[in-house]
């Protein structure tokens, strides 16, 4: 959650600069976020708004008012339920899903799946009274409160999954053991999830893309980061690093805060980012990681093993930290590739066949829940949901 784009597609820059700010342990964050420069209290997908980490924080705050939703009378819907399953058939072009919460208030428009996804045929609603006919409900797991309760007693329509959504490492969220085996289905940057989005992807450059060239850079290595605690191993990292290197970093710790604006200058204008990720999991890699690949910054990654990067990201894109011995080696590498332009430039080579893109928060993980429903009609649990994600 530290940054934010420029550069390529402006949609794309978008997407990714929603991303960057809805996800990475915002909410564990342990400042009292500055509210200077919260401008989007609610994002709209139609409006691409973007969505900072202290909007998101405020979005939080302020949630109890912000959702107002119907509770049902469960000796009504059970009277209405065959009814409403009848109708859902005779009308059922297309397949609902409920929104139980929007996630962090985010809302978004199933008239979106078609032109950016492909997928066809989805209904999304807000409106719990649609319960019985929901084919899906997503639930966004950090915003699952306690409405949990009286969500458990309420009788499950048959045919209906029930989505866990969750873009946070598992240290960011809490886990829930009266979560274990309630859903059907996965949804999760986690590549064994059953609806995988992961926080962005090398796609093939497309015509539209313009060829790539590296933006002009004016610094070295930077850091952006809005999370700072000591006991992180990416901070005890970086401080022994700048013994070696001049970072240019900013962020609250730094007294330095970065608008989007800024963040769209200042990425683009560093050879290096430290994608440092604030919490070590299997296919974790956030939006610090495709933001750079995307803008044509080399990532310098602190996060899984080089081995897990490789299998979404192009092996010759990124630094990883393991790759050497010590801060000290990897600053001296860094210092090198400073001199030597054709070194440097051999970390773009991926980028004359393939481009980076962000997902889309929580727009991309209902769209792609619809589709799987609409593909998969047969019966699936998912079994023991703490222990697959919590271990
Ligand atoms: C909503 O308000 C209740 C009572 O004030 C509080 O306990 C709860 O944490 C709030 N929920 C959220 C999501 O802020
Ligand atoms: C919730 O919505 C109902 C019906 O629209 C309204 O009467 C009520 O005042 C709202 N409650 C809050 C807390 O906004
Ligand atoms: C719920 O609906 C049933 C059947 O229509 C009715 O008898 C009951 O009074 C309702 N309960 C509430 C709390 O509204
Ligand atoms: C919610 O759905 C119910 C049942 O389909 C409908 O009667 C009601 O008007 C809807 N409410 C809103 C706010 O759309
Ligand atoms: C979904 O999972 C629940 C809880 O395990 C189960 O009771 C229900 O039958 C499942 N439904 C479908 C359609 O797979």
């Amino acid at each position: 959650m530290e940054s934010k784009t420029s550069v390529g597609s402006f949609q794309h820059v978008l997407l990714l600069l929603f991303l960057l700010f809805c996800f990475g342990g915002v909410f564990y964050t342990y400042y009292k976020p500055a509210m200077s420069w919260l401008s989007c209290p609610i994002v709209s997908a139609s409006t691409h708004k973007i969505c900072t980490d202290e909007c998101l924080n405020f979005l939080t705050e302020n949630y109890n008012q912000s959702v107002n939703s119907t509770v049902l009378n469960y000796t009504k819907v059970n009277q209405q339920q065959q009814q409403l399953i009848t109708k859902a058939a005779v009308t059922g072009a297309n397949t609902i899903i409920l929104i139980w919460r929007w996630p962090f208030g985010y809302k978004f428009d199933d008239k979106a799946c078609s032109p950016k996804f492909g997928i066809e045929g989805c209904q999304f609603t807000d409106n719990r009274s649609q319960y019985d006919e929901a084919h899906g409900v997503l639930f966004h797991h950090r915003d699952i409160t306690t409405d949990l309760e009286t969500l458990l007693k309420r009788p499950r329509p048959p045919h209906q999954k029930w989505v866990w959504m969750n873009m946070e490492s598992p240290d960011n969220s809490g886990r829930q053991t009266v979560l274990n085996d309630l859903f059907n289905l996965t949804t999760n940057y986690r590549r064994d999830s059953d609806v995988w989005v992961p926080y962005g992807r090398i796609l093939s450059a497309s015509e539209e893309d313009k060829p790539f060239k590296i933006p002009p850079k004016d610094k070295l290595v930077c850091w952006i980061v809005s999370n700072w605690n000591p006991y992180f191993r990416r901070v005890k990292y970086f401080t022994e690093l700048s013994r070696y290197i001049k970072i240019e970093a900013y962020g609250r710790h730094f007294n330095r805060y970065v608008s989007n604006e800024n963040y769209k200058t200042i990425l683009p204008s560093c050879k290096f980012y430290l994608a440092f990720e604030n919490s070590i999991y299997k296919d974790y890699f956030t939006e610090k990681l495709f933001n750079s690949l995307e803008v044509g910054t080399v990532p310098v990654v602190l996060g899984p093993p080089r081995e897990n990067y490789e299998e979404f990201i192009p092996p010759d894109s990124f630094i990883h930290i393991d790759d050497f011995k010590t801060p000290q080696e990897l600053a001296e590498h860094l210092k090198f590739l400073d001199t030597n332009s054709p070194m440097y430039e051999q970390y773009f080579n991926w980028r004359q066949h393939f481009t980076a893109h962000g997902s889309l928060f929580g727009i991309e993980h209902a769209c792609r829940s619809c589709e799987h429903i609409k593909n998969n009609k047969g019966f699936r649990v998912f079994k023991n949901l703490n222990k697959w994600f919590w271990g």
